[in-house]
This record gives C-alpha cells, sequence and structure tokens, in this order.
C-alpha cells in the first residue's frame, strides 16, 4: 500500500492503489477547497510530486492543458483531482490551496 506524505504538514496517509491522490491528501486530513468540483478547471489542487512521480496515472489532456493555461507550473506539477496513486510511496508540496 503506497505511502502518501504531503511535505508542508507532515501528514501521512495509507491509500489503496488507485486511489485519486485528491482523496488520498483529504483522507490525510487537509481541508482543501475544490474550487471546480475535480474538473481540472481550477488550480486548487496544484501541487508539486516531490517523490514517486512515475507511479503516478498518466497526465489528462485536460490537465496537461489546465496546467498550460497556469502561472508557477514546474516539472513536478500535477493537480491531483486528474491522478490516481500507484504502487510506490508519493511524497507531495501543495500550493494551489496555500496560494489561493
Ligand atoms: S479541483 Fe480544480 S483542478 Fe483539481
Amino acid at each position: 500500500m503506497p505511502i502518501l506524505t504531503i511535505k508542508n504538514s507532515g501528514k501521512t496517509h495509507d491509500a489503496a492503489p488507485g486511489t485519486l491522490l485528491i482523496d488520498a491528501i483529504l483522507a490525510a486530513g487537509e481541508d482543501i477547497e475544490l474550487k471546480c468540483n475535480r474538473e481540472a478547471k481550477c488550480d486548487s489542487c496544484h501541487l508539486f510530486v516531490l517523490e514517486g512521480k512515475k507511479s503516478l496515472t498518466k497526465m489528462t489532456p485536460a490537465e496537461n492543458a489546465r496546467l498550460d493555461a497556469m502561472v508557477g507550473v514546474g516539472s513536478k506539477s500535477r493537480l491531483a483531482c486528474q491522478c490516481s496513486l500507484g504502487e510506490e510511496n508519493v511524497t507531495v508540496e501543495l500550493l494551489g490551496a496555500l496560494s489561493g
């Protein structure tokens, strides 16, 4: 079972492979308002994947298009509402929820 670690708070959560990353983050106890309701249309769930990026599901066209339109995006960026956990542990740094 992959372990999700949230760098900002130090919270961790054991999640089953296939769990949507945002669901694992919420289950870990983070309180994030998802402005677009998981439709890849906002930046609430934007984060950097510091560890385990390759184990996440591939980027969808919708996620790719949204990231292209955002500022502050890097090679570690993902939208947590658009990818799911694989078998490996993942460490993330939350960005969207903290930057407003
Ligand atoms: S919740 Fe809006 S892009 Fe993920």
